[in-house]
């Protein structure tokens, strides 16, 4: 039986269910705010306590995401500061929006796992006594949705993290931890907006352009809409990409970067004839290589967007009539512009998504666990690197795929932890 100790070192493991006084974190302070590579750093805190509806989970693995590029770089929110304002206490941020793990401790009204289970925790969070779920809205549209790791503190990046009990997931057995740890976070997203938004879910035959195709969420957007028969074209900046993007099963691959395409970012003004009508053709040529690489003359019935600014204006010219843009971001910028005549003429429909319900994270998690969609995961940083991999992000320097950072967990490799 190992030692009862109040900090145990990275690569120690307590005894199963022993909550020592404090733990490590690599977290965010507002006086680092600015490059992630400077904004992280490990410290010592103590470990939080748990609510009757609550769980603590001994992290393995940490997935890495975007909304924490957010976080570091104090823009568009800062999240201390708004937590503070909202009365919490805690003058640091502990982000991380993915985990595998083992569960530690159950809050008293906590049935669905129990200590010892070797679970994957998705971020959707939210008050489940709030009068908008009570009444059966979709929890991802209650006014007390947050992102866990984001828009909540506790999050991945350290020894032990505090989760809501539906926030709790089985491991899929095969996977490794680093693997685990990977990928819910953008699956689940990929998931809600490819599933999630009736009529407009992937059918067989479907044509779907995926932006981004290699990046976190393009990769698991891809294998589900293969898993789903739908046809899914790729979009990437590299033709350096295109091996994996047929290898994830895309039928067809577009770079972006081709000359062809002049149109990028905020449309011209209507009445500029010269300026739309260069707008129109680069637009147009896009299209016609849309077509050429699906072999066929169909527009997609999704666009799978999250550029945003520089993208958005192609989306919604892109979409077949009464085909769906579902967006999930705005990584290229907010201001993005819809030439509304495409949109009411051919019935269009530009909708919003944003990460996925209990029962979405449950459908992604067994295409997982089935084997059906793979973490894709790419680089695995030591605890010391959250910093790194959220700089190399924040570059558009990431490998392609999923990223995850080594926690508890200090080789790679292992799928199980032995807590005998
Ligand atoms: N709301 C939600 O629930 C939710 C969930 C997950 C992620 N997100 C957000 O979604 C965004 C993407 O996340 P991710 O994990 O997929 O990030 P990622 O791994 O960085 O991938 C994004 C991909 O977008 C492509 N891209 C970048 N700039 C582009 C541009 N100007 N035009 C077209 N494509 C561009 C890049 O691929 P190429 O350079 O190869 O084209 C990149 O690989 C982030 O802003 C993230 O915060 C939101």
């Amino acid at each position: 039986m190992p030692e009862q100790k109040d900090l145990y070192e990275l690569g120690e493991t307590p005894p199963l269910g022993h909550v020592p006084k404090q733990m490590y974190a690599s977290l965010i302070r507002q006086e680092r705010f600015g490059q992630p590579k400077d904004a992280f750093a490990v410290e010592v805190v103590d470990v939080p306590e748990v609510g009757p509806k609550e769980v603590l989970v001994w992290v393995m693995a940490a997935g890495v995401n975007y909304n924490n590029v957010w976080s570091a770089l104090g823009y568009p929110v800062n999240v201390i500061a708004a937590r503070n304002k909202a009365g919490e206490p805690e003058d640091f941020h502990i982000g991380g929006s993915d985990a595998s793990g083992v569960v530690w401790v159950v809050g008293s009204e906590v049935q669905n796992c129990k200590v010892g289970d070797e679970v994957v925790l998705s971020c959707g969070y939210w008050d489940e006594d709030a009068p908008d779920v009570q009444a059966g809205v979709d929890p991802m549209m209650s006014a007390s949705n947050k992102i866990w790791g984001y828009e909540t503190n506790y999050g991945s990046f350290a020894q032990f993290t505090r989760v809501k009990h539906f926030q709790v997931h089985p491991k899929p057995k095969q996977l490794t931890w680093e693997a685990a740890g990977a990928y819910m976070l953008v699956g689940a997203t990929a998931y809600r907006m490819l599933c999630g938004w009736p009529p407009h879910v992937v059918q067989e035959g479907d044509p779907v352009l995926v932006w981004g195709a290699t990046g976190g969420l393009g990769v698991m957007a891809t294998q589900i809409v293969k898993a789903k028969g739908g046809v899914p074209i790729a979009v990437v900046s590299d033709e350096s990409k295109f091996e994996m993007c047929y290898q994830l099963g895309a039928k067809g691959v577009i770079n972006r970067r081709d000359p062809a395409f002049t149109h990028w970012g905020r449309l011209p003004d209507v009445d500029d004839a010269e300026a739309f009508a260069a707008w129109a053709k680069g637009a147009r040529a896009f299209g016609a290589k849309f077509w050429e690489v699906l072999g066929e003359r169909k527009s997609p019935r999704i666009v799978f967007e999250h550029p945003g600014e520089a993208t958005v204006p192609t989306s919604v010219f892109m979409a077949d009539n009464g085909g769906m843009v579902v967006i999930c971001a705005g990584t290229s910028g907010f201001n993005a512009d819809v030439d509304l005549r495409y949109l009411w003429m051919r019935q269009k429909r530009l909708q919003g998504s944003h990460f996925a319900n209990t029962e979405q994270c449950a459908a992604l998690n067994e295409m997982v666990a089935a084997g059906q969609v793979d973490p894709v995961l790419s680089q695995v940083f030591p605890f010391t690197g959250v910093g790194d991999a959220h700089q190399l992000m924040h570059d558009n320097a990431h490998p392609a795929g999923n990223m995850s950072i080594l926690v508890n967990a200090t080789t790679e490799g292992e799928t199980t932890l032995d807590v005998s």
